[in-house]
């Protein structure tokens, strides 16, 4: 990532955000996708759009990469108003579509020369930097095969290795991870983190609740267009409630003891056989050592003790009171357009 083709950053202040959403609306007939999105992500850092199938991320990605048109209300990427400036938008950012764009027939070297020939990259300086976004992205093997043979995070890495071409400021980046195994998951992320320890600014929507956990410095949770939590991954779990102290005692018949136990101590106590665990509210390590203390002096088998924190998933079932897609599906053969939110009003179905 070193020379920018065509691309300045020394136009904006540094305190100018990297990408802005004012009061976005989208409404497709009767349907309100987006109603009234507004966020602002400072530069070089990451914003996780968390939200479950048909909550509005997409919309607000094509509205911001000046895919379609807000139908009120705007967005400023690297300060350029997207109704206003969108040649300049689109000079200062890349995209990652939900769906892999790169050309089947050509090999995947092929597509990184072909792409950065639009943008206007010079032969030599295009060459080398395929080779290098190909190693970065572990397809230095697959670069001379077409990509009709390539696995779906063959693809997805190598959809994202395009969008990388031209080195923008500010990368959006649609459920990058849908359809990876947990391992080419790992590998991206570590792509990711790179890119903004150089500077990129990254818009990055997901399902994964660990996924925005894991890189994005603040979150919007959104649901039905609206957002209904913005904040640190912190911040959220904060919200979703306190720490909890988890015993998992050594065997069934030490579970109805621990439940005692915390009881005389006036904790209130919930008790999992399945799992072998009780549960007790905990605000946090003071609590841990003392709760350890009462089961050392007790004759109660404890296999293990330990402080657990709301995960985001909790934080979605707090925020909305259902659960967002589950982490373990693989969501990539759901398609937008039939993915209308299950609770939503449907009137946007015949739209
Ligand atoms: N072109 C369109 N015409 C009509 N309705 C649309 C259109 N595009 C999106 N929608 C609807 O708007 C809502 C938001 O869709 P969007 O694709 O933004 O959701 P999403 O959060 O990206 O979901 P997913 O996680 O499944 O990708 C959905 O109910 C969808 O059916
Ligand atoms: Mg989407």
């Amino acid at each position: 990532m070193t020379a920018q083709p065509a691309v300045e950053t020394g136009a904006i202040g540094s305190d100018t955000p990297a990408i802005e959403a004012v009061d976005l609306v989208k409404t497709f007939g009767e349907f309100t996708a987006v109603d009234g999105v507004s966020f602002s992500v400072p530069q070089g850092s990451v914003l996780g759009l968390l939200g479950p199938n048909g909550a509005g991320k997409t919309t607000i990605v094509r509205m911001m990469t000046t895919l379609s048109e807000p139908t009120s209300g705007t967005a400023r990427i690297a300060g350029f108003d997207i109704r206003d400036d969108p040649e300049e938008v689109r000079r200062h950012m890349g995209l990652t579509g939900q769906a892999a764009t790169v050309d089947e027939i050509l090999t995947g070297r092929e597509n990184l020369r072909m792409i950065g020939g639009l943008y206007g990259i010079r032969r030599r300086e295009l060459a080398e930097r395929s080779d290098r976004l190909l190693e970065q992205f572990s397809l230095t093997d697959a670069g001379n095969k077409q990509v009709k043979s390539y696995s779906g995070g063959m693809r997805r890495r190598l959809d994202l290795a395009v969008s990388l071409l031209a080195a923008p400021p500010v990368l959006f980046l649609d459920e990058p991870t849908t359809g990876l195994d947990p391992r080419s998951r790992n590998e991206l992320w570590d792509v990711l983190r790179e890119l903004v320890d150089g500077g990129t600014t990254l818009l990055l929507t997901t399902q994964y609740l660990e996924e925005a956990d894991q890189l994005a410095d603040d979150i919007v949770v959104i649901d039905r267009g609206t957002i209904i939590a913005h904040g640190t991954p912190l911040q959220l779990k904060q919200q979703a409630g306190a720490a909890s102290v988890v015993v998992t005692v050594s065997a069934d018949s030490d579970l109805e003891p621990a439940r005692e136990l915390l009881s005389r101590y006036g904790q209130e106590v919930f008790v999992d056989a399945a799992s072998r665990t009780v549960t007790t509210p905990a605000s946090g390590l003071s609590d841990l050592t003392r709760i350890a203390g009462w089961f050392d002096e007790s004759q109660i088998g404890v296999d293990d003790l330990g402080l657990a924190r709301p995960s985001l998933d909790d934080v979605f079932l707090s925020l909305t009171g259902h659960r967002a897609q589950a982490d373990t599906a693989d969501n990539s053969g759901a398609d937008t357009s039939g993915a209308a939110h299950p609770t939503a009003s449907t009137k946007g179905e015949s739209a």
